[in-house]
């Protein structure tokens, strides 16, 4: 699909006040993402899990202005408070995403949005709140199209396909990563050779065979640094235009797609963990090689890597890592050993994690619409 089969159709903006409200995963790459080019387009393809637990829950709530006029116009409440953070960030994508929504300006927005998981915990909430915001705009949109009798009924309806390929399309223009966000359980972004149906624009489900040791896969999140990021997303993505290694990871990057797609197929564990562990060490290694650079882990998450390491050889047990932009550990393994490795997490690895806060989590199946 172009980008152009995204701009809306012509309807009215008849309908004088509403609500939709969406539940949206974070998801965790296999692959990374990690350097852009205009209009968030990736230099480099990603695949992720989605998440099942980690979400969060919007509720947008949209009043028809009484004056048209030529600004966006909305109020953010975040876990119950008035917000004025996020907004420079919403701004911004109103901005990019105007040009597909034409009823932006048209109403006042209330957007209330909460997270499953603590928002000081440094899990990024980027791709689990922009896919959220996103999937909302397109209810509206849907409801707006429903409406419009003057419409046929084909012009009326939009397909369920369309409607995630559009809301990706949408939710990565926030954030990149989100744009993996809305559907599961594993979902690829960039325009891949291998990778049927795939794109630059928006994520897709992974269309290719998942041997069975993948299925629930488990994620259990160690919490070792709850601060702010040190290195926004922006400024990360940005570091890559001027890197000497950048040309190199890209190709990589592309040539671990395809190393995954047979691994996905095999259910090879050892050469699955290779992998997730090799990425994640590079993407630490893109912004260590910056300039300036960048050291994203704590000597916890070092601590944390090394147990792994060492309780791995001795066991033989399939647990593998990988990192987001910062210090937290994100602990993979198969559900048919998720007992003694549970185990091996709560008796030598919560010590690292600040306060002892960890979470569990799966692989799930995408954002799901909810009744307000
Ligand atoms: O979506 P962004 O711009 O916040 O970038 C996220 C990049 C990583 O999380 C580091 C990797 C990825 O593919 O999710």
């Amino acid at each position: 699909m172009k980008e152009t089969e995204f701009l809306a159709r012509n309807y009215s903006n008849n309908i004088a006040e509403g609500q939709v409200f969406w539940a949206s995963p974070s998801n965790i790459a296999l692959v990374k993402y990690w350097g852009k080019k205009e209009n968030q387009i990736p230099e480099n393809q990603s695949i992720s899990f989605t998440l099942n637990t980690c979400k969060t829950e919007t509720k947008l709530s949209f009043v028809k202005k009484e004056k048209q006029d030529n600004l966006f116009s909305f109020d953010v409440v975040f876990e119950n408070k008035k917000n004025t953070d996020f907004k420079p960030k919403i701004e911004t994508f109103f901005k990019r995403v105007e040009r597909y929504l034409p009823f932006l300006k048209a109403y006042h927005f209330t957007i209330e949005t909460s997270n499953t998981f603590p928002h000081s915990s440094g899990i990024a909430s980027s791709a689990s709140g922009m896919s959220a915001l996103a999937l909302c705009l397109m209810s509206v949109e849907r409801q707006l199209l429903e409406s419009d009798t003057t419409l046929t009924e084909t012009e009326q309806i939009l397909t369920d396909t369309y409607f995630n390929k559009k809301a990706s399309f949408l939710a990565r223009l926030g954030s990149g990563s989100a744009c993996r966000s809305i559907e599961g359980d594993l979902i690829v972004w960039g325009a891949h050779k291998e990778i049927a149906g795939s794109s630059d624009l928006y994520g897709v489900k992974y269309p290719d065979t998942v041997h069975d040791n993948f299925k629930n896969y488990q994620d259990t999140i160690l919490l070792v640094d709850k601060g702010e990021k040190q290195v926004s997303s922006t400024v990360g993505h940005n570091l890559m235009h001027a890197h000497p290694f950048a040309q190199e990871r890209f190709k990589q990057a592309e040539d671990n797609i395809t190393k995954i797609k047979d691994i996905l197929k095999s259910g090879d564990l050892e050469a699955f963990i290779a992998l997730i562990e090799s990425e994640a060490l590079t993407l630490h290694a893109m912004m260590m090689t910056s300039m300036p650079y960048f050291i994203l882990m704590k000597p916890n998450t070092l601590e944390i890597i090394n147990k792994i390491w060492e309780f791995r050889a001795k066991t033989g047990l399939h647990v593998g890592f990988t990192l987001d932009a910062g210090a937290n550990v994100h602990i993979l393994y198969p559900e048919n050993e998720a007992k003694q490795i549970y185990e091996f997490i709560k008796n030598e690895l919560v010590a690292y994690c600040q306060n002892g806060h960890y979470i569990c989590d799966t692989i799930g199946f995408g954002a799901k619409e909810m009744n307000s």
